[in-house]
């Protein structure tokens, strides 16, 4: 057993729906086992004294989080990251497809996830909802480089059929999956292979209507379905009505289900459920191509368990649009916060947070600290449906945390000495700081990255 003393900072749910759910002690104690999993969290005074005495890291200045969980990042776009110019549709066929094309090479797609991972570790970030790309041996590349650190990973080989150079598409045709048939052994050799090994968890990775046949769709739904009623249940995510032009596309690609919606393409194929997770949705039924019956977008994502990833440097990097997190609030839809690298400009998810309270502010609203750090950890758990595992510290959970440093820099220490309380401390801290607040990383109770 160790304890780690610090300020302690987890959420047991969402603090907008109830304010008692921020769990915020100014001197605690994290209490971990020798098995990597939490014990309990606890005031320090309470802490008995043969812990208090022997194994303790003492973090007392610092802020102790649980691990950050990115909702939604592509892991072959680490090297795409910061491509300037274009809408979505230009920056995918200019930038995009050519980078993710390049992890055709075994040895780039092994030595990029490692750095990938990393990357993330560096940002404190311990858990994230992945797309590698569509070559499957990348996706093993990626998984054996997460298996290897320990990490609690949701990822998936990019599926993608249509939008081929062929058919006048922008993808070129040899980054298309060869035939459905192929892209669903890959998957299934994946699964078998990943899925469940160590903390890694298998996603069925849909790129994106307007990269997708209907087979394509149908496909993976039904392997989606078919795991979770043998009781394996896998994953499942892809992007959701990021621009106006992607929904016209996609209502008009699959007319022939007369679909209500972009969203509801997805679930007359069987993809939205729990574990599912959907990038974006800055154009859903409510505000865009509103049906006769319509806007049942939210009600049908809460409905069905369904998560949403809300990533704001991306949205506005490409100038796709503004999440209505207020309109999810009130819907009660699980979110979580995504960088989406390499659309998003920063793997740190304290600068998503920094990013997500200026898309808040742009539309009149308010995103308050503690709801910030929420998003980013417990309300980024829920979203992918692991809130029992990660994102928190109930004891029995898995100890995954972050050591953040309120005087990282000089202008951080300079803000947050002259705050007037902790939440006013933890506000500056979302708003100024990045990597360089990362003090450590841990994974499963062992540190695994350390700031020097
Ligand atoms: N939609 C389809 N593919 C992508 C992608 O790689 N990034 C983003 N931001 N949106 C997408
Ligand atoms: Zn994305």
């Amino acid at each position: 057993m160790k304890a780690y003393r610090g300020i302690v900072l987890h959420f047991t749910g969402d603090p907008a729906a109830d304010p008692a759910n921020a769990r915020l002690l100014d001197d605690g104690a994290l209490v971990v086992t020798d098995e990597g999993l939490v014990d309990r969290v606890t005031p320090w005074a309470e802490l008995p004294g043969r812990l208090r005495d022997e194994a303790v890291q003492d973090y007392r200045d610092d802020l102790i989080l649980p691990g950050f969980v990115d909702a939604h990042v592509h892991s072959g776009q680490i090297d795409a990251i910061a491509s300037p110019g274009g809408d979505l549709r230009d920056w995918l066929e200019r930038h995009v497809y050519p980078a993710e094309r390049r992890f055709a090479d075994e040895e780039y797609a092994r030595q990029a996830a490692g750095d990938f991972l990393d990357r993330l570790l560096a940002a404190g970030t311990t858990t994230a909802c992945v797309h590698t790309t569509t070559f499957a041996s990348s996706t093993g590349a990626f998984f054996a480089a997460a298996h290897e650190r320990d990490l609690r990973m949701v990822a998936g080989k990019v599926l993608m059929d249509a939008g081929g150079h062929a058919e006048g598409g922008p993808v070129p045709d040899d980054y298309l999956d060869p035939s459905v048939q192929q892209a669903e052994q890959d998957c299934r050799e994946l699964i078998d292979a990943w899925h469940g090994k160590g903390r890694c968890l298998y996603a069925i990775t849909p790129r994106f209507g307007p990269t997708s046949t209907l087979e394509l769709l149908r496909m993976a739904g039904r392997l989606f379905q078919e795991y979770a009623d043998r009781g394996q249940p896998v994953w499942a995510q892809s992007h959701l009505a990021e621009t106006k032009d992607e929904v016209d596309t996609v209502l008009e690609r699959f007319a022939a289900l007369t679909p209500r919606s972009y969203l509801d393409v997805y679930d007359k194929c069987g993809l939205v459920g729990p574990r599912s997770v959907w990038a974006h949705c800055l154009w859903p039924d409510d505000v865009y191509r509103t049906s006769a019956g319509g806007g049942q977008d939210w009600q049908v994502l809460k409905a069905r368990q369904a998560g949403v990833a809300f990533c704001p440097t991306s949205n506005l990097f490409l100038g796709s649009g503004l999440f209505p997190l207020e309109r999810t609030r009130r819907a009660g839809v699980r979110v979580g916060l995504g960088t989406d690298v390499g659309a998003g400009t920063s793997f740190s998810m304290l600068e998503t947070m920094n990013e997500a309270y200026k898309v808040m502010a742009l539309q009149g609203d308010h995103l308050p600290a503690l709801r910030g750090f929420y998003l980013a950890t417990r309300g980024g758990a829920e979203a992918l449906c692991l809130e029992d595992r990660i994102g928190g510290f109930q004891p029995g959970g898995e100890a995954d945390f972050v050591v953040l440093d309120f005087a990282a820099t000089p202008v951080l220490e300079r803000r947050t000495g002259t705050a007037g309380d902790l939440v006013e401390r933890l506000f500056a801290l979302a708003m100024l700081g990045d990597e360089r607040a990362v003090k450590a990383t841990y994974v499963m109770g062992r540190r695994t990255w350390e700031n020097t």
